[in-house]
């Protein structure tokens, strides 16, 4: 499942990482934090982590573990990784899958959380392929993909202007994304449940029940 989440940082956060990927932070080479496949692939720049990018990124991280979608959709245990990526014109990074493991966690899930309106650079769209074909994304400030990282995916070059992006990963508490998505799905069946003017208590309460034992049956602690 994929899943475009809107919004994601407060403004105030979303203006400090934009400025720190303008110009705050100091820029190296992507290909430092690449796995040996992807390096040959990867054609962008990062930003070090230096005191300012880790008091965003703290931030960062707060605002995904308490966003209720990333929740219902990620189950996220940690977030294992975050990275400032910026592709300046001609940059891009070739199909790949990202690695399983990084600083001795599992990744289940990939995001990449768009910094700048897409109006801001030609091409640089976020490349998923899917058993049905290829998709393309190229969301609005502040919004993210998030998406199982069993997939090959890759961004297009960039043409001209600049696209700032935060990529990141999660450990999930739910290892399967068919899983996960079971449990989304009643996630929404309990909101739309909530939601009803009249409430049947009953049958809200079977749906707590089953999300209780589904967790408890999926979910490594
Ligand atoms: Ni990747």
């Amino acid at each position: 499942m994929l899943l475009q989440i809107a919004q994601v940082l407060p403004p105030a956060l979303l203006s400090q990482c934009l400025a720190l990927a303008e110009s705050g932070a100091q820029f190296v080479d992507g290909k430092q934090t690449a796995g040996w496949h992807a390096k040959q692939r990867k054609n962008n720049l990062q930003a070090r982590p230096d005191a300012a990018l880790k008091t965003a990124f703290a931030q960062v991280e707060k605002a995904l573990l308490a966003h209720e979608l990333v929740a219902a959709a990620g189950r996220p245990k940690s977030i294992v990784r975050l990275l400032l990526s910026r592709y300046e014109t001609g940059m891009s990074y070739g199909t790949h899958v990202d690695d399983a493991i990084m600083s001795g966690q599992r990744t289940d899930l990939s995001f990449t959380l768009f910094l700048n309106a897409p109006e801001q650079y030609e091409g640089g769209s976020l490349v998923v392929d899917e058993p049905a074909g290829e998709r393309a994304f190229k969301l609005d400030a502040s919004s993210m993909l998030l998406y199982p990282s069993t997939t090959l995916h890759r961004v297009e070059p960039v043409t001209s202007g600049k696209r700032l992006v935060i990529v990141g990963w999660i450990r999930s508490l739910v290892r399967d994304a068919q899983e996960r998505e079971i449990l989304f799905d009643l996630e929404r069946l309990i909101a739309l449940q909530r939601a009803k003017p009249e409430q049947d208590g009953a049958t809200l309460e079977l749906m707590l029940k089953t999300r209780s034992n589904l967790l408890r049956k999926w979910a490594e602690d």
